[in-house]
């Protein structure tokens, strides 16, 4: 592609002086305050329709914080998770990089010996190098094991879940569908994870580490969100102390299954004959979102950059406990069977809310329709601090800085969405936006709500949809109509192009993905339930 082909350019002029450590000078210079802060949140398995500010028609405004902070910064209408499950977009959040490239195309487990390839290099570590402070609080599913996890891929300081919050056991399920395991349960109707476990291994419940170490096991769903929320709001406001400007990378629990909203929400209530869950679990995710804008403001407002976006569409298959895709709806699909939203290629697979919020240098109360994607923060970042992305490996992402700051409108002109498991080979790119033009060379879809699956189908010619007027993908344009043809040429060009890029991509990485019972993360393997001892 251009885009990767002119940063692997400028890259390789570059690279003989990019990876310096960062020089012990540094604090002489005489403008190290003016390199920004950075504050990710990812929020994972969220609805476009699940942001107050995305809906045209406000039903229940379950997002006010998340709304002033569009209000006061901008809108991202047409930004796309860089896949539709966990691992895979995460890595490539992390790395500006197709999971074809990085090497992560499917989620890892529990019991997973490897993660994102070592061969990667992630946002954090470039940052790091570069006098940055990083730290990151949430779940990580990158890889738990040895050099795999997060404090040796760049972060100076981790607090979180090593993957999926339903991933294990606990004591008390939170709200999910089929219910998730209790630990107290014999082996028979062990859950999926535990198949190469043995029994005492099985009962693992999910670990909270700090850097490396379990700090709480099984996991309290329950006074997560307060610890992250403590652990963020201490980084926040000791970074005047340090003396450095920092990355904080917040991946919350929210709005993945279990969901466990505070027990005593008075605005808990029961709706359509069952208790609504998601919507005070997604005023408490919105909580902890305006919690750090607050410190934020409160300590380093003018200098801080918060970008918040999700990891994936909504988790269809769990009826009232997954979120909203607003009109996106992947009529084309629904209308055959299965859900067209998580794991897919459908636009309420990968099209996230997305708000970024700079006070003095992202106008106010805007908002902006360029195609984008999580791929783009990585170089976004890179720029917005001065540096250049290492020159030895190609990239996906592009710098959208013109775009949240100039009034810029190019992103990508084509953006391709792999497959996460509805359809075809994992990480295979064979959905294609063009413009407002979008191609299937598959179709599939994930579970829905009742079990249904729905059948993947192979389209030569491509199916064309035209999300300018077509925001459901209910009806492809007609294959004889000039627009069609047109398209079609445009996207073939683009794929080949795209297909050969990678072809002769010297920096492809292949992740590991052996499992081996040994590699699930466990206080102690001695005591049922792999309980933390005193946490009985
Ligand atoms: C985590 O690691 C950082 C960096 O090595 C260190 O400063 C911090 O004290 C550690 N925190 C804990 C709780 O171990
Ligand atoms: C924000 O923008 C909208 C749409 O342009 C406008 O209707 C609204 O009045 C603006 N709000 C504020 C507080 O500026």
């Amino acid at each position: 592609m251009m885009v990767g082909l002119t940063l692997l350019l400028t890259g390789v002029l570059l690279s003989g002086i990019l990876l310096h450590k960062a020089n012990q000078n540094e604090a002489c210079v005489s403008t190290p305050a003016e390199r920004p802060n950075f504050i990710i949140i990812l929020a994972d398995d969220i609805g476009w329709g699940d942001l107050g500010a995305n809906q045209l028609r406000q039903r229940a405004n379950n997002t006010p914080n998340l709304d002033l902070l569009a209000l006061q910064g901008m809108r991202l209408t047409d930004f796309h998770s860089p896949a539709s499950t966990c691992s895979p977009s995460r890595a490539a959040i992390l790395t500006a990089r197709y999971g074809v490239r990085n090497g992560v195309t499917h989620n890892f487990a529990i019991n997973s010996v490897a993660g994102l390839p070592l061969s990667e290099v992630a946002l954090p570590w470039l940052l790091q190098e570069s006098g940055y402070y990083t730290a990151m609080i949430g779940k990580w599913h990158l890889g738990h094991c040895g050099p795999y996890g997060p404090t040796s891929r760049g972060f100076d300081y981790y607090l979180g879940i090593p993957y999926s919050n339903d991933m294990g056991c606990t004591d008390v399920p939170g709200y999910d569908l089929p219910p998730s395991q209790p630990c107290s349960a014999g082996p028979q109707g062990e859950p999926r994870y535990c198949l190469l476990h043995e029994a005492v291994y099985c009962r693992v419940g999910l670990p909270l580490l700090e850097n490396r170490s379990i700090v709480q096991q099984p996991l309290d769903l329950w006074t997560l969100t307060l610890r992250y929320r403590d652990a963020a709001l201490r980084i926040i406001h000791t970074a005047k102390q340090r003396k450095q400007p920092y990355l904080l990378y917040v991946a919350m629990a929210h709005m993945h299954v279990p969901l466990a909203p505070p027990p005593a929400s008075p605005s808990t209530n029961v709706m359509d004959g069952g208790l609504d869950v998601y919507a005070p679990s997604l005023r408490e995710m919105d909580d902890l979102v305006g919690a750090l804008k607050r410190a934020s403001d409160e300590t380093d407002r003018d200098n801080t950059l918060i970008w918040f976006t999700g990891d994936n569409g909504p988790w269809e298959k769990k009826c009232q406990y997954a979120g909203s895709v607003g009109p996106y709806t992947g009529m084309w699909q629904t209308s055959r069977g299965g859900g067209s939203a998580k794991q897919t290629t459908w636009e309420g697979g990968h099209r996230v809310p997305t708000v970024a919020y700079w006070p003095s240098r992202i106008p106010a109360n805007t908002s902006s329709n360029a195609l984008l994607s999580g791929m783009d923060i990585f170089p976004t970042l890179l720029s917005m601090a001065g540096l250049k992305p290492p020159g030895d490996r190609r990239y996906d992402g592009i710098d959208a800085t013109d775009i949240l700051l100039n009034g810029g409108h190019t992103g990508h002109e084509f953006l391709f969405h792999p497959n996460s498991g509805a359809a075809g080979q994992f990480g295979d790119l064979q959905t294609v936006r063009a413009g407002k033009h979008k191609a299937f060379y598959i179709t599939g879809a994930a579970e829905a709500c009742g079990g249904d699956r729905g059948t993947q189908q192979l389209h030569d010619p491509p199916l064309i949809f035209d999300l300018g007027v077509d925001q459901a993908e209910a009806m492809p344009l007609d294959a004889g109509m000039p627009d069609y043809q047109e398209v079609l040429g445009k996207v073939t060009k683009a794929r080949e192009e795209l297909l050969w890029d990678i072809a002769t991509d010297q920096s492809v990485s292949v992740a590991d993905y052996t499992r081996d019972q040994t590699a699930a993360p466990c206080c102690d393997p001695q005591r049922t339930s792999c309980r933390c001892p005193g946490l009985t």
